[in-house]
């Protein structure tokens, strides 16, 4: 049996996702998958990204507002997001990241698969079709319809909804272990999954746990940074 974490969208969070990793012991599993959004709207992204660089056993793939880091980092407009109060935090990660981190970020696939034996597991930001689709649970049911029937792969394991949860469709495994940093839900509390595998079950459990959020608004504050943020972390809420 292979025990994997999954962990995504942590947003630069790194106290929340600290909290995760001192609560379950990240050597007692056998892969740790990150889904990709290492960065922005937190003030943690060296911290966050240098924690995956140095560890071995790790799948990561790049989310939506890493590509757009790296887009900044080309000298490449910023198109999206439109609204001053989110750019201002795409402008300050993009000042703020190390070289040996930029490094690492361009490093990464937008998608990734992998096999444990014969399960075929793939890995993305959005979904299989395409990067920057949110697949919410709640989404019409043909949309998992298509999506399992093109799928090469038994499990899919995806972000960006930032919802947390678990579907099995024709056969397939829909897995999203919701946000480490950023949770739109009204509960602050940083979400992971682990899932495990063997030969004859694969079983998926979603996880909360409470983190110090004082710590991500103190880092927002220093550095002078919308106070919108705070206000999103402390509540849990996508405010903007
Ligand atoms: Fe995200």
């Amino acid at each position: 049996m292979k025990k994997i974490l999954l962990l995504g969208d942590i947003h630069a969070n790194y106290p929340a996702f600290k909290a995760i990793v001192k609560g379950i012991h990240p050597d007692r599993f056998d892969l740790i998958i990150n889904t990709g959004d290492f960065t922005v709207y937190s003030t943690f992204p060296n911290e966050t990204i240098q924690w995956f660089r140095k560890r071995k056993k790790t799948i990561c793939i790049l989310g939506n507002t890493d590509r757009r880091i790296l887009r900044i980092l080309k000298g490449k407009k910023l198109k999206k997001p439109k609204k001053e109060e989110k750019r201002v935090m795409y402008f300050w990660t993009s000042e703020k990241l190390l070289p040996e981190n930029v490094k690492y970020l361009k490093s990464l696939p937008k998608q990734t698969d992998f096999s444990l034996g014969p399960i075929r597991i793939g890995v993305f930001h959005g979904t299989l079709d395409d990067a920057d689709e949110e697949l919410f649970p709640d989404a019409p049911e043909d949309r998992f319809h298509k999506l399992a029937k093109d799928s090469p792969y038994q499990i899919h394991i995806m972000g960006h909804s930032h919802v947390p949860y678990y579907k099995i469709v024709d056969g397939v495994h829909f897995i999203n272990p919701g946000s480490v940093g950023r949770m739109f839900d009204g509960d602050p509390r940083a979400s992971f999954a682990i899932l495990k595998v063997s030969s004859e079950r694969i079983s998926v459990e979603h996880f909360r746990i409470p983190y110090p959020v004082k710590e991500v608004v103190k880092g927002l504050k220093n550095n002078h940074l919308p106070d919108i943020y705070s206000k999103m972390f402390r509540t849990g809420k996508k405010l903007n």
